[in-house]
């Protein structure tokens, strides 16, 4: 019989802070593909995949934290949730807010998120605030807000969105059938990569379940954890908040990282780095995925690709390994940056009468 994947509580409930009794919110998040990236494993002389977190509910990894934040939000009996977003956050909390039945407010860095994800908060119903400010001045908000009003914050503050990101390594051992050599992600908020890494760690060693005893380890291994930032937004790289970031990749726009602690702790304790690539690499990255992969992810997500290829580009990639890079959210968020050519300049689409002889020529075909 088919089986129909149940969403990330559901599938790691024993490894997850839920009971039987707990009312799971959920939109069957995760179980996303996991792709073999056929150029960059010929390019780099690894074995690369893809863990395309696009295809996730609302098109990007924030739904795996987001059904556990929405699910503690109902338990703690809320009934307005609160989060401040580069744009996918936003996206997520209002779907999941929806769904839980539950009052959304997003606040977001006025004309810096792609119009795809402005468009899913509104259409989700969420209270969407620009605020003249960018990501971090959004979060401060946002966290004052959740200490001293009756809102619940989703941000991933919240340690329950990091128990749902962290099923995304799960995902990847399961499947692998151990943990790779390198993880390589982009990092914004610092989020992902703490849950990543926590998720690795975990299923390394023997796990002490809430409700199911003892679990065994299931990798034999953890990998050395590489993150990305952005050039004009990467404080991790200067090794201090950056105050005014910036970057075409909108959604890593961000200068004080919530998870500072815990990316540290994630790089250093993997035996990864966090280094930084300029936005023309993001871009070519962007255009590698889509026309050489066949996946097509927002520039945001390219960041993780990009550092790969630099980092082969610098003869650091090793050969003979197991890769796996996280895509992060869909192209279809903001999907602009593939209208334009290398040199800049925007995509023409070629107009061709109605007519068939033409159609032809214009393709290069000769008649049979
Ligand atoms: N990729 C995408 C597409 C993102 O939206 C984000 C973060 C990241 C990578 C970085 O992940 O923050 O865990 O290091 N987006 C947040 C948002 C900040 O509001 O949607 P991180």
């Amino acid at each position: 019989m088919a089986h129909q994947w149940r969403g990330v509580i559901r599938e790691y409930a024993d490894r997850l802070p839920v009971t039987e009794a707990t009312k799971v919110i959920t939109l069957g998040e995760g179980g996303t593909p996991l792709v073999h990236a056929q150029k960059l494993s010929e390019l780099t002389g690894s074995t690369v995949y893809l863990k395309v977190e696009g295809m996730n509910p609302t098109g990007s990894f924030k739904d795996r934290g987001m059904t556990m934040a929405m699910t503690a939000a109902v338990e703690a009996g809320a009934k307005a949730v609160v989060c401040a977003s580069t744009g996918n956050t936003s996206a997520s909390a209002a779907a999941y807010a929806t769904a839980a039945g539950l009052k959304c407010a997003v606040l977001v860095p006025e004309g810096k998120i792609s119009m795809g994800k402005l468009s899913q908060a509104i259409a989700h119903g969420a209270t969407l605030l620009q605020v003249d400010g960018n990501f971090d001045n959004c979060l401060d908000i946002a966290r004052k807000l959740g200490d001293s009003y009756p809102v619940f914050l989703v941000n991933s503050v919240n340690p329950a969105r990091i128990q749902g990101q962290k099923t995304g390594a799960f995902e990847i051992v399961d499947a692998l059938g151990d943990a790779p050599d390198i993880h390589v992600l982009p990092v914004g908020n610092a989020g992902n990569i703490s849950a990543y890494w926590k998720g690795y760690k975990e299923y390394s060693a023997p796990f002490e379940s809430a409700t199911a005893g003892t679990l065994p380890a299931v990798s034999t291994k953890t990998p050395a954890m590489w993150g990305f930032q952005a050039a004009g937004a990467a404080p991790f790289v200067a090794g201090h908040p950056i105050t005014e970031p910036d970057t075409i990749a909108t959604a890593i726009r961000i200068g004080n990282p919530a998870s500072w602690d815990t990316a540290i702790a994630a790089r250093d304790e993997s035996g990864g780095f966090i280094e930084a690539v300029t936005d023309e690499e993001i871009l070519d990255a962007h255009r590698w995925l889509s026309a050489k992969e066949g996946v097509f992810v927002e520039p945001g997500s390219a960041a993780g690709v990009a550092g790969l290829i630099k980092k082969h580009a610098a003869g650091e990639v090793p050969t003979g390994k197991t890769i796996v890079i996280t895509v992060t959210g869909h192209g279809l968020k903001d999907p602009q940056w593939a209208l334009r050519t290398e040199d800049g300049s925007e995509v023409q689409p070629v107009k061709v009468p109605n007519d068939v002889v033409t159609v032809a020529s214009e393709l290069g075909l000769e008649e049979n």
